[in-house]
């Protein structure tokens, strides 16, 4: 197997899918007996460069879930790297609850960019809009079952059992639209236009303007969002003084119903 080359390849503003796609491409990379090779696209500046595969390669591609689909800032910056025939995992992270049809949308992009999607999996993740919802998830439990579809995968490319036939995975198809968040009488809530504040514990150390995955954070004034914000939590969640915040009221409650609807342990589901 010399010339196989094993990829950890995510988008992860916190953190959540990174942790569960490198362990799973470091377990497939340990039974191969090859170090893998890491692509972050959360940085903006990452998403302009093109990305290109080959038969020889094996990439855990992992996407956080948001609106129980695929984030859609990424849809064209996927539509641009080429599978060459190489072997996908889709692998979707989501806030405990509900991965809806992201996985089956994640699988049809990259089978449809040439890759041979052989295995699946989500995995749950502490939810970017909370520190209670999926708390300290991926934990030991949650890593404990990336290792063993590690395993299974390793088996699955070692025993040449790779077809042309997409992973069969939960979801529907066509895939349904996007999550919307309701009020209690059933009225949509719209935070699209949401951005975090600054509060004046700031000391200007930067962070949050690296760790933007829209570089929507004035570096000159870090208090000024001057792109569109995703919401993905990482200025918030990143931040060593926790001066950052929302106050918007809408999304205040939408993350409070999740927390109170959302509390129990939702399990990773794998797909083989
Ligand atoms: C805009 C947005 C929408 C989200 N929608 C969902 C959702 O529909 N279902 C869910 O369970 N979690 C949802 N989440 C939570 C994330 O999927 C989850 O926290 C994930 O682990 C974050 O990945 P990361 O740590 O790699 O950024 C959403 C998060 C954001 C920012
Ligand atoms: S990460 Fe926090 S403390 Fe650092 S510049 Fe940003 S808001 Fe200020
Ligand atoms: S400004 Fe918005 S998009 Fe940028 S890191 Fe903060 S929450 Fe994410």
């Amino acid at each position: 197997m010399a010339d196989i080359k094993v990829w950890a390849m995510y988008f992860s503003p916190t953190g959540t899918t990174k942790k569960i796609v490198t362990q799973i491409a470091n377990d497939v990379g340990a039974y191969m007996g090859v170090k893998i090779n890491t692509l972050d696209f959360t940085p903006p500046m990452v998403r302009n460069e093109g990305q290109s595969f080959s038969q020889n390669d094996i990439v855990i591609f992992g996407v956080p879930v948001y609106a129980g689909r695929v984030p859609n800032i990424l849809l064209k910056y996927l539509s641009t790297v080429v599978g060459g025939g190489a072997v996908a995992v889709p692998v979707v992270l989501y806030g405990n609850r509900n991965y809806d049809d992201s996985l089956i949308e994640l699988r049809n992009i990259l089978q449809n960019n040439g890759f041979k999607t052989i295995a699946a999996g989500a995995f749950v993740g502490e939810h970017s809009f909370s520190k209670t919802l999926g708390k300290n998830r991926p934990d030991e439990k949650d890593l404990k079952v990336a290792k063993d579809f590690a395993h299974e995968i390793a088996n699955k490319i070692i025993n040449g059992n790779i077809g042309n036939i997409p992973v069969k995975v939960r979801g529907e198809d066509p895939i349904r639209g996007y999550y919307q968040p309701r009020d209690r009488k059933g009225n949509s809530i719209d935070i699209r236009k949401v951005k975090p504040k600054t509060n004046n514990k700031c000391n200007n150390c930067g962070i949050c303007v690296k760790v933007c995955p829209m570089g929507s954070i004035n570096s000159e004034n870090v208090s000024e969002v001057i792109g569109i914000c995703i919401k993905c939590g990482a200025c918030i969640k990143k931040c060593p003084q926790e001066a950052k915040y929302y106050d918007d009221k809408n999304y205040l409650y939408h993350k409070e119903e999740l927390e109170q609807e959302f509390q129990r342990r939702a399990e990773p589901e794998i797909f083989l």
